[in-house]
C-alpha cells in the first residue's frame, strides 16, 4: 500500500480545529508518516496551504511550517487520499440538529454518514478507521453497518480516538496529553488496529497515558469528560449568586474548596458561563442519549448543567439593568472580547453572543473589541436589529461609553490604561467584569463602579440607609 518513502499513509477528513491541529502534530512527531488532510471546502485548504492558517492556534503556524509539503499536505482530493491511506481519522463537524426527530439536542450524524459512503466508495484496500469527531455512544456501529454495507468485500476497523484538546492550548495538549484514548473492537483485528495507534502516540506519550478501552466506552468517555468538566462550571457559578447575596467571595469559596485534593483546583473559575463548539453540545447529546433509553433522571441532572450556564448569563444582564439604573436604553455598552475563551478567535456558543442579544433587546448600543474574534462577532451577530460597532483597538471602543462589559479575559485587557479608558467615558463609568479578571479595587479607585462576578459590589454611589 505504502510507497518507500513513508511507513504509511494517514489521511484526516476535516480540516477544522481538530483535523488540522491534531494531523500538524502527528506530522511533526512520525516524519516517517505521509498525513494528508482533507476537507470538502477548497477555501479551508487553501488557507492551510497559505501563510494564512485558517484558525489561530499559539504554536500552530511554527509546527504546519515545518512538516508542510515534506510529510503534511492539505488537500480537497478526498477521493484519491482515501484510497492511498492505510489509516483514516475522521474529523468532520457533527453539531446539534437543527431540525426533526432529536432537534436541539441529538447530534447530526449526517456529515459522519456522508464521509463513511465516501470511504466505502473509496477504498480498495483494508483500512483502519478512527472516529475523531465527537459522536454519541454506539455510532461506531453505524459507522460500521454502513462501511460494510453491499459486496464491498474490504474490511475496515473500526476505533473511537477523541481529541481532549482545548483551544487556544491545543497544541500543547496534543503534545502532552493527560492521556490518549483509544476504544477498539475486543477481537484480534481490532487490537492489531489499537497497536498501529499506539505505534503512532507512542512516539512523543509515554506509555502508562496511553488508555485503552473498549469502543463504547471509549465513546462515552469523551462525552463525559466534557460533562463533568462543564459540569463543575456550572457547579461554581450557581455558587457565584450566592456569593453575590451573602458577601462571599466566589475566588475565595473556589481556592478552599479546590485545595481539598479530592476536589482538585482546576475548572473553578467563575465567570459568565462556559462557550465553545464542545461543551453545550456534548451535554445535550448526552441528555438525549439518557432519555432515548429511558433515563429520564439522568437527562435531567444534567441538563440541569446548561440551564444553570443559561441563567449565569441572564442574571449578568440582569446585574447591568439594576446597576445602570434599570435602563441601557441608547447608552453606549463597550464589550471587551467577544471569543469564548483567551487565545482563541473561535466564537462558537461564545457567552457573548447570548449577552450582545439581550443588551440588543434592552436596546443598548454595542461597541464589540476582540483582538482576534472581530471577524467571527460580525457573521454571528449578522441580521440582529440593534446598533452595533466593531472596533478593533479598546480605547476607541471605551469612548464615550456608559459602561465596559468584559466578555473574554484577554492578557492584553489587564495592562490597558483605565486611567485614560475612565476620562474618556460617560459617568458615572460602570465596569462589568465577566470573567473576574481585572485588578477591581484599582478599577475602584480610578472612580469605576465595579461589579464582578460572584463578590460584592464596589460602587461610588453613597448608600442612603
Ligand atoms: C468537529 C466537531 O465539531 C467536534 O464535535 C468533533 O469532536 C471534531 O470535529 P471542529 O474541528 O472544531 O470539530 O469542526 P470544524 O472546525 O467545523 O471542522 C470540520 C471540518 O470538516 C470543516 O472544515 C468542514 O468543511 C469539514 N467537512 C465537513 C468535510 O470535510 N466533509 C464533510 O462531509 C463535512
Ligand atoms: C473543551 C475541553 O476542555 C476539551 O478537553 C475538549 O476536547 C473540547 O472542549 P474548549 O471548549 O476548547 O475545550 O475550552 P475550555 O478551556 O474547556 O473552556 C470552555 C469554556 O469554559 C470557556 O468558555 C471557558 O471560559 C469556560 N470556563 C473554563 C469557565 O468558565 N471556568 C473555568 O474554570 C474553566
Amino acid at each position: 500500500m505504502s510507497d518507500n518513502k513513508f511507513v504509511k499513509k494517514i489521511a484526516c477528513i476535516g480540516a477544522g480545529y481538530v483535523g488540522g491541529p491534531t494531523m500538524t502534530v502527528i506530522a511533526n512527531f512520525c516524519p516517517d508518516y505521509q498525513v494528508t488532510v482533507l476537507d470538502i471546502s477548497q477555501e479551508r485548504i487553501d488557507r492551510w496551504n497559505s501563510d494564512d492558517l485558517p484558525i489561530f492556534e499559539p504554536g500552530l503556524k511554527e509546527r504546519v511550517l515545518k512538516a508542510r509539503g515534506q510529510n503534511l499536505f492539505f488537500s480537497t482530493d478526498i477521493d484519491r487520499c482515501i484510497d492511498e491511506a492505510d489509516i483514516i481519522f475522521v474529523a468532520v463537524n457533527t453539531p446539534t440538529k437543527t431540525f426533526g426527530e432529536g432537534a436541539g439536542k441529538a447530534v447530526d450524524l449526517q456529515f459522519i454518514e456522508q464521509t463513511a459512503r465516501r470511504i466505502k466508495e473509496n477504498s480498495k484496500s483494508d483500512k483502519i478507521v478512527v472516529e475523531k469527531s465527537t459522536i454519541p455512544v454506539r455510532a461506531a456501529e453505524t459507522l460500521g453497518k454502513i462501511l460494510h454495507s453491499g459486496n464491498n468485500s474490504v474490511h475496515f476497523e473500526i476505533l473511537s480516538n477523541p481529541e481532549f484538546m482545548a483551544e487556544g492550548t491545543g497544541i500543547h495538549d496534543m503534545e502532552n496529553p493527560d492521556r490518549i484514548l483509544i476504544g477498539s473492537m475486543d477481537t484480534p483485528s481490532g487490537r492489531a488496529a489499537r497497536d498501529e495507534l499506539i505505534k503512532i502516540y507512542e512516539r512523543w506519550v509515554p506509555r502508562e497515558n496511553l488508555v485503552t478501552t473498549n469502543l463504547w466506552s471509549s465513546e462515552l468517555s469523551k462525552l463525559v469528560s466534557n460533562a463533568f468538566l462543564a459540569q463543575r462550571i456550572s457547579s461554581i457559578n450557581s455558587i457565584s449568586g450566592l456569593c453575590e447575596a451573602t458577601e462571599a467571595d466566589v475566588d475565595e469559596v473556589a481556592r478552599a474548596v479546590g485545595k481539598d485534593s479530592r476536589i482538585g483546583p482546576k475548572f473553578l473559575r467563575a465567570g459568565l458561563g462556559f462557550g465553545g463548539s464542545c461543551f453545550r453540545k456534548d451535554i445535550l447529546s448526552l441528555v438525549y442519549l439518557c432519555e432515548h433509553f429511558g433515563l429520564q433522571p439522568v437527562a435531567d441532572f444534567w441538563e440541569q448543567v446548561i440551564i444553570m450556564n443559561d441563567y449565569q448569563m441572564e442574571r449578568f444582564v440582569q446585574r447591568i439593568l439594576s446597576a445602570m439604573f434599570n435602563s441601557v436604553v441608547d447608552k453606549k455598552i463597550a464589550l471587551f472580547g467577544f471569543s469564548f475563551k483567551p487565545d482563541t478567535g473561535d466564537t462558537r456558543d461564545s457567552p457573548a453572543i447570548h449577552i450582545s442579544k439581550m443588551l440588543l433587546k434592552e436596546r443598548a448600543r454595542l461597541c464589540i473589541t476582540d483582538p482576534h474574534a472581530l471577524k467571527n462577532a460580525q457573521k454571528d451577530l449578522e441580521g440582529v436589529e440593534g446598533e452595533i460597532v466593531y472596533e478593533p483597538d479598546p480605547y476607541k471602543a471605551a469612548e464615550g461609553a456608559h459602561a465596559i462589559a468584559l466578555m473574554t479575559e484577554w492578557d492584553q485587557y489587564k495592562t490597558l490604561d483605565y486611567k485614560r479608558i475612565f476620562n474618556s467615558m460617560e459617568k458615572p463609568a460602570f465596569l462589568f467584569d465577566g470573567r473576574n479578571h481585572l485588578d477591581h479595587q484599582a478599577l475602584f479607585d480610578l472612580g469605576f463602579n465595579v461589579y464582578s462576578i460572584g463578590k460584592p459590589d464596589r460602587t461610588q454611589f453613597n448608600d442612603p440607609s
